[in-house]
């Protein structure tokens, strides 16, 4: 698969088929917000684990040294938090050139978190990493992430910002997940 991922997003769903349009975000898109919504909500998805798995060259890292950013791995059971946008069709112009280094769009079950707790299904949008795109890392302890994040830097910044800004939202949206946690306390020992 080629790495740039716009126009492979662009002929993946057409978006003038929904009444609505829930975006839902788990690393970047949830704290850096450069888009315009209508309603932002916290919400999770099921079956998958949160992980910095994905290379970033064009973002927190460049092609000759990728940084580490993060993508979804098929995990049953697993829940993982994030936040969920009501946007419009044409935010996804912007959205596909942000999430070009990989990511493909896909359609997923979303359960947004209603203030009194109640929870509410919705069909969302979503930016993943499938595991076979070129800039593809995989797996290896969180030691070795954070290490190799605290030396990465790109366009967007210092890799370790991307990682404990991340990790400070997902505490602020009280969510578990000890695979970043862990990855922010080694990054603060560094
Ligand atoms: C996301 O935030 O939902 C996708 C990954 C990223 O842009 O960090």
């Amino acid at each position: 698969m080629t790495l740039n991922t716009i126009e492979a997003n662009q002929a993946r769903q057409a978006l003038d088929q929904y009444d609505e349009i829930w975006l839902f975000g788990y690393g970047s898109l949830i704290y850096k917000v450069d888009f315009p919504f209508t309603h932002k909500q916290p919400a999770f998805i099921t079956g998958w684990a949160r992980r910095f798995w994905q290379g970033s060259h064009d973002h927190r890292g460049t092609p000759e040294q990728p940084g580490r950013v993060v993508t979804l791995i098929e995990d049953a059971g697993n829940r993982c938090d994030g936040m969920a946008y009501k946007v419009t069709a044409d935010v996804f112009e912007h959205l596909d050139h942000r999430e070009k280094n990989g990511y493909l769009r896909h359609e997923v079950a979303l359960h947004l978190i209603e203030p009194t707790g109640d929870i509410t299904q919705k069909l969302g949008l979503i930016y993943i990493a499938d595991q076979d795109n070129d800039a593809f890392l995989g797996q290896t302890s969180e030691k070795k992430i954070a290490e190799h994040i605290a030396k990465s830097s790109g366009p967007s910044g210092e890799n370790a910002e991307y990682a404990l800004l991340l990790a400070s939202a997902l505490r602020t949206l009280n969510a578990d997940d000890d695979h970043v946690f862990l990855i922010e306390r080694y990054l603060r020992s560094i």
